[in-house]
């Protein structure tokens, strides 16, 4: 028979391994517990701001912020030794900084500009002989020849502006030039710098001009140019600083040049009128040549380019069309030969006639009309 002790350590082991047991789910559930205060903490916590140090005095921090405000800040205790041009992050209320990334601010400007070596011929861009000569006297020759240039004693303009229409060849020539220098291209539009690459676009500038050192002899196209180089009667929204700022940064570039050094800049615009002096001042693109939609002669060369490779029904009026087209741009007589060209396929024939042709421009000459009437209705 057991003894009385015997039924009491029983009984005492019994409640031993309960209580472990119970501690141990408790130290569980606590677990969970905090898990999951942390999550939701995670919920209630403001993001940090990303900011750029701009300078150490003492243990505060002189930060800028991507909208260009500058603050001076204190640096949390665990944070690793900072120096001006590192990336931090900053709590949102007191900007302390609270810990540095590791973020090569420097992205690669080969992802956001177009850069290529383009394949365009003088042969393929039809009117424009005199602009054509001109730029390769100002752009081709200097790259290719730069000992002449020291020999006389001048230096070549450092860049051209491109102004008028669009669709008449601006970009053709830029990249004509480019072909027969064997430069490299670099293409940025300037309503996209402004735009896509806000709070960088000083940034991408100064990148791309080193890339167009490092790629030399290069090119370097600004499309739309009069996005970043317009006239501002005030300089109100932080944007418009942003724009600003892409703008001096591309001024500074284009004075801290070399003077022969081969890169070369070609602006383009089809807003001359907007346009800030400032871009065009002598050292500057003091070369300003204008760009227009061509003459009747121009047309006849630019559609003998276009329809080259096109089955023509003999007998077609060429000069007929040639007036047909008139006040036509290089990019609208193209369109016409691509139009005459589906007239043709729909009638199941592979030679091209003069009606093809002549349904082709009136239906260019329509989409020019309402285009137009977009535009106007744009202003109500
Ligand atoms: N003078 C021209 N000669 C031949 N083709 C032209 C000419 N102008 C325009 N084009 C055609 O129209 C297209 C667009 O022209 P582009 O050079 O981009 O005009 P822009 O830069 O002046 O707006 C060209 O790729 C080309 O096919
Ligand atoms: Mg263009």
């Amino acid at each position: 028979m057991a003894s009385h002790d015997d039924i009491l350590n029983k009984v005492m082991a019994h409640y031993t391994v309960d209580t472990s047991t119970i501690e141990e789910e408790n130290r569980i559930l606590k677990e969970t517990v905090a898990n999951m205060k942390e999550e939701l903490s995670k919920f209630h916590r403001t993001p940090l701001l990303v900011a750029e140090v701009k300078d150490m005095i003492e243990k505060n921090a002189l930060l800028k912020l991507n909208n260009g405000n500058e603050f001076f800040v204190e640096v949390a205790s665990a944070c690793e030794p900072l120096y001006p041009g590192d990336t931090v992050l900053v709590e949102q209320k007191s900007l302390t900084v609270v810990k540095k990334i590791d973020a090569q601010r420097k992205f690669n400007v080969e992802k956001f500009v177009i850069v290529e070596k383009p394949e365009v011929a003088w042969s393929e861009i039809g009117g424009l002989t005199k602009q054509a000569e001109e730029i390769r006297e100002v752009i081709e020759l200097p790259l290719k020849k730069p000992e002449l240039f020291k020999k006389i004693g001048i230096q070549p303009p450092k860049g051209i502006l491109l102004y008028g229409p669009p669709g008449t060849g601006k970009t053709l020539l830029a990249k004509a030039v480019a072909t027969a220098t064997n430069s490299t291209f670099i293409e940025i539009v300037g309503s996209e710098l402004v735009q896509k690459f806000i709070g960088e676009g000083s940034k991408l500038v100064k990148e791309i001009f080193e890339l167009a050192r490092k790629k030399a002899p290069s090119i370097i196209f600004i499309d739309e140019i009069d996005a970043i180089a317009a006239t501002r009667i005030e300089i109100g929204t932080s944007g418009e600083r942003e724009v600003q700022r892409t703008f001096m940064q591309l001024l500074a570039e284009i004075d801290g040049f070399k003077p022969l050094g081969n890169v070369k800049i070609v602006g383009c615009t089809n807003r001359r009128d907007i346009l800030d002096v400032a871009i065009t001042r002598p050292g500057r693109l003091d070369r300003l040549i204008r760009i227009d939609a061509p003459n009747e002669e121009g047309i006849k060369e630019i559609f003998k380019i276009h329809s080259k490779y096109m089955k023509i029904e003999k007998g077609t009026e060429i000069d007929r069309l040639v007036k047909q087209m008139k006040g036509f741009s290089g990019a609208e007589i193209r369109a016409s030969c691509t139009e005459a060209g589906y007239f043709a396929i729909r009638d199941n024939r592979t030679t091209i006639k003069q009606k093809d042709f002549l349904r082709a421009i009136v239906k260019v000459k329509e989409e020019i009309k309402e285009d137009g009437e977009d535009y106007l209705n744009m202003f109500g």
